[in-house]
């Protein structure tokens, strides 16, 4: 059966979102080198977005992967399992963590502080979709594109069980 997805953030607010976002991380940094870490997958379309808006003409992308998830489940278990680390050596670099959405905020805490210890001249987060209400740690997020009530959301790289990740918008599934 198919699931009824149910439009919550439209694609051309999402690009123009994400334009802002790009401005002024271009304004934050001006001519100095940015690496932009996404992790994957669910930041893949918005790191590549964001970094093609962003008009500073020096801009690394790098790649992490963990999961906090059970196959199936819409809630993280907290628990955080890595995946995949970054490719290039961070030291001194500034360095701009890309992902989808943070939730519980077990996740960003957990890459933010893996990512310091490497010694960044600076570090921020960045994130697509902020469920703010439902923060579990406390963390500092340096640029967001959209506050969201607590619903389970897909698209734009979101995935329920890896599908609709390549919807162009953010919805929801009607339940
Ligand atoms: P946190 O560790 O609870 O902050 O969860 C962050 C991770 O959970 C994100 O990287 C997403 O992969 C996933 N996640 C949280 N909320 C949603 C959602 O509404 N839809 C899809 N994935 C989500
Ligand atoms: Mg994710």
């Amino acid at each position: 059966m198919l699931d009824e997805i149910k439009v919550l953030i439209k694609e051309e607010e999402i690009q123009n979102r994400i334009k802002e976002i790009a401005n002024d991380i271009s304004n934050d940094y001006e001519n100095e080198e940015i690496i932009l870490v996404c992790i994957l997958k669910g930041a893949t379309y918005f790191a590549i977005d964001l970094s093609r808006k962003i008009t500073n003409n020096m801009v690394l992308l790098d790649f992490m992967k963990v999961s906090s998830y059970e196959n199936g489940a819409t809630k993280s278990t907290g628990k955080i399992n890595f995946k995949l680390d970054i490719s290039q050596n961070i030291e001194n670099k500034n360095v701009i963590i890309v992902e989808d959405i943070i939730d519980s905020g077990f996740t960003l805490n957990y890459l933010y502080d893996y990512l310091k210890k490497k010694n960044p001249k600076t570090l921020k987060i960045c994130v697509l979709l902020d469920k703010k209400e439902r923060r579990k740690k406390d963390i500092k997020v340096d640029y967001t594109g959209f506050e969201i009530e607590d619903k389970f959301v897909v698209g734009y790289g979101l995935d329920y069980d890896e599908k609709y990740r390549n919807l162009p918008y953010i919805g929801y599934i009607e339940s």
